[in-house]
């Protein structure tokens, strides 16, 4: 199958973070999915633009950035110079979301909208022709290791026809609870980028799950 895997850095060991970039370099896995949460837009806090700047030092593959903060606007710049590649915003966080894209690419990256297990699909139509990615979120953002939420395998089809229709190059990524299992599931129903958090890093071997993935 053809599907980006973007290992999800939140549950690997923060004490160990070089360790762990190390190991996603020598793996099969083609991102780097980095979560920032501030507390408000999400009820959780992880890290933000030091962490990625200290990251981007040492990681050989994208960084997709998925921001859950309220009021994106404001750290556009602060990521591009932390490094980066792919910028996530959630569609709702953003008052100005066409404004919002068109920043992050102004600012040289990819531009992606994320959506809650909320949100309906419709909510892209105005937006997709300008857009890199759409992040389908299958869990209630803010925690790794949830139960991923069903309604994302009608949420991706959907999205797969607005890209059909208007723009052929969009990438369809999937975070949440995704796993060996409902791989095969998501990608039929069009996804092409896969989040996998609990996934990989509770695994004995992470490189080995990586590959397992890829193998599908
Ligand atoms: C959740 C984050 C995810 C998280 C996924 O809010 O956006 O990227 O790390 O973790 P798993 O794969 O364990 O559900
Ligand atoms: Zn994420």
């Amino acid at each position: 199958m053809e599907f980006f895997l973007s290992p999800s850095l939140l549950s690997a060991d923060f004490a160990n973070l070089q360790r762990d970039v190390e190991m996603l370099n020598a793996s099969q896995a083609d991102w780097f999915h980095l979560d920032i949460m501030d507390g408000l837009f999400v009820p959780n806090i992880t890290f933000g633009q030091p962490v990625v700047k200290a990251l981007k030092k040492y990681a050989r593959k994208p960084l997709d950035v998925h921001l859950m903060i309220m009021e994106p606007d404001r750290y556009i710049q602060d990521f591009k110079e932390a490094g980066a590649d792919i910028l996530t915003v959630h569609e709702e966080a953003c008052r100005h979301l066409n404004r919002t894209v068109s920043e992050i690419k102004k600012a040289g990256m990819k531009a992606g909208v994320s959506l809650n297990p909320h949100t309906p699909v419709s909510m892209l139509e105005n937006i997709i022709e300008y857009i890199d990615l759409v992040l389908i979120m299958s869990v209630n953002p803010g925690f790794g290791g949830q139960k991923f939420i069903e309604n994302a395998y009608r949420k991706i089809e959907e999205t797969a026809r607005l890209k059909e229709k208007y723009n052929r190059n969009l990438i369809i990524e999937v975070d949440g609870g995704v796993s060996l299992e409902n791989t095969p599931k998501l990608v039929a129903c069009g996804a092409n980028a896969l989040v996998a958090g609990s996934a990989v890093f509770s695994a004995p071997d992470p490189a080995k799950r990586i590959a397992e993935f890829k193998a599908l």
